[in-house]
């Protein structure tokens, strides 16, 4: 459908009223994915590294499609504090330059990943002898890093997967030790303090996947918990990988308990970022045209499912293009037949999933601030 200049006066301002920093500029050219969403009042984008800034065939697709991208990982502690002694804001210094020099929008990722394997070791080694000590150095961290790109993030993963999917709890660190739980208020509370224009979430990776109950029902005790103590948190990052069960098994059954999750998330009065958007193929068949199709149908069903909710407002994906997708390695196939994750293949070329995130965008209900 062409945009008539009153609709995309309308949906521009709705993204841009949705952002604390409105976008600079309408980034992705008619007919992209992105201006497709910016008419629904979503914002599209993708996962990028600061590596891909010189495959250029990487920068022309983010550019032809996104009106935001998201650091993979240079936000994280690991890359900007691997070591005590030094700040390393190289990586994610050059991301914000790119978003910038290109007018595209950023989001945060992530403020604190509450979970050791994913913490320097230094970090982890660390013996508080008070709560304060803790929350200098933390809050160090948090008012430096969300600080240093203010305005520029529109939205921040304040923290990041700190309920342990098998137990439903909160998992520990050094700085839990601490603290306590008040960690995770503690970060929001930073945050707002470094960014007060940025949308504030808590990202995680629970699903509709069977293994997920009790991941479902942990993330739900601490929103709740959040709100109760009025931390300043605005949104559920729900990552949106599915993992584990393969996306022909994303049976009514599920979904029905899904939608009972979502409910309860926006019966709170939080919005809704799918943040990390792909489709693991693991045990699929390595017929291509049957796996993308399988793929493709998933996908429409799942973005049909959360589209439905007004308060879905940004969907990134984890990744454009299948060779960089960390599925490659972190949950390979047996068979060795290459992952195909994301929205296009390792030839940059369009794959039947990018025409379901397209279909499911057009059926998507128009929203906005205040829906
Ligand atoms: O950059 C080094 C490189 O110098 C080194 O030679 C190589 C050898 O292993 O490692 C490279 O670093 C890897 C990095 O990705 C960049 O590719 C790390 O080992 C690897 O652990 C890291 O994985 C990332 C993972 O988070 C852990 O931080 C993935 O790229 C990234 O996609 C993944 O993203 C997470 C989200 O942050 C949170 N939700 C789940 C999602 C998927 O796991």
């Amino acid at each position: 459908m062409r945009m008539t200049r009153r609709r995309f006066t309308q949906s521009a301002a709705a993204v841009g009223a949705m952002c604390a920093s409105p976008l600079a500029r309408a980034a992705a050219p008619a007919g992209s994915l992105g201006a497709l969403a910016r008419e629904k009042g979503i914002l599209f984008g993708t996962a990028m590294s600061a590596a891909q800034i010189s495959d250029d065939a990487y920068v022309e697709l983010v550019r032809r499609e996104c009106d935001v991208i998201v650091a993979e990982n240079e936000h994280k502690w690991y890359v900007i504090r691997a070591d005590r002694a030094a700040w390393n804001f190289a990586p994610a210094d050059a991301l914000a330059d790119f978003a910038k020099n290109n007018s595209i929008a950023m989001r945060g990722h992530t403020l604190l990943w509450h979970h050791p394997r994913w913490l320097p070791d230094w970090v982890n080694a660390l013996d508080f002898k008070s709560a304060a000590e803790a929350e200098t150095m933390l809050g160090e961290y948090i008012g430096k890093v969300a600080g240093r790109y203010a305005p520029l993030i529109h939205s921040w993963d304040v923290v990041n997967e700190t309920i342990d999917d098998e137990t439903g709890k909160l998992r520990e660190t050094s700085f839990s030790r601490a603290m306590g739980a008040d960690v995770i208020e503690f970060c929001f509370h930073k945050a707002r303090e470094a960014a007060p224009g940025a949308r504030l979430a808590y990202n995680d990776y629970m699903s509709w996947e069977q293994g997920s109950a009790k991941h479902r029902a942990g993330v739900l005790k601490l929103l709740e918990r959040l709100k109760k103590n009025d931390a300043p948190i605005d949104a559920l990052g729900v990552q949106s990988h599915s993992n584990y069960d393969m996306p022909d098994e994303f049976t009514p059954a599920k979904r029905r308990e899904w939608r009972r999750f979502m409910d309860e998330v926006v019966g709170m009065g939080l919005e809704v970022y799918l943040t990390e958007f792909d489709v693991n193929d693991t045990r699929m068949t390595p017929d291509i045209a049957i796996r993308d199709q399988i793929i493709a149908s998933y996908t429409k069903d799942y973005l049909d499912l959360m589209f439905s909710y007004p308060q879905v407002k940004e969907l990134l994906a984890w990744g454009l293009v299948d060779k960089y997708s960390w599925l490659q390695t972190f949950l390979p196939r047996t068979d060795g037949v290459e992952k195909r994750p994301t929205l296009f293949d390792s030839s940059y070329a369009k794959k039947p999933i990018y025409d379901a995130v397209a279909a499911a965008i057009r059926a998507a209900p128009l929203r906005g601030p205040g829906m």
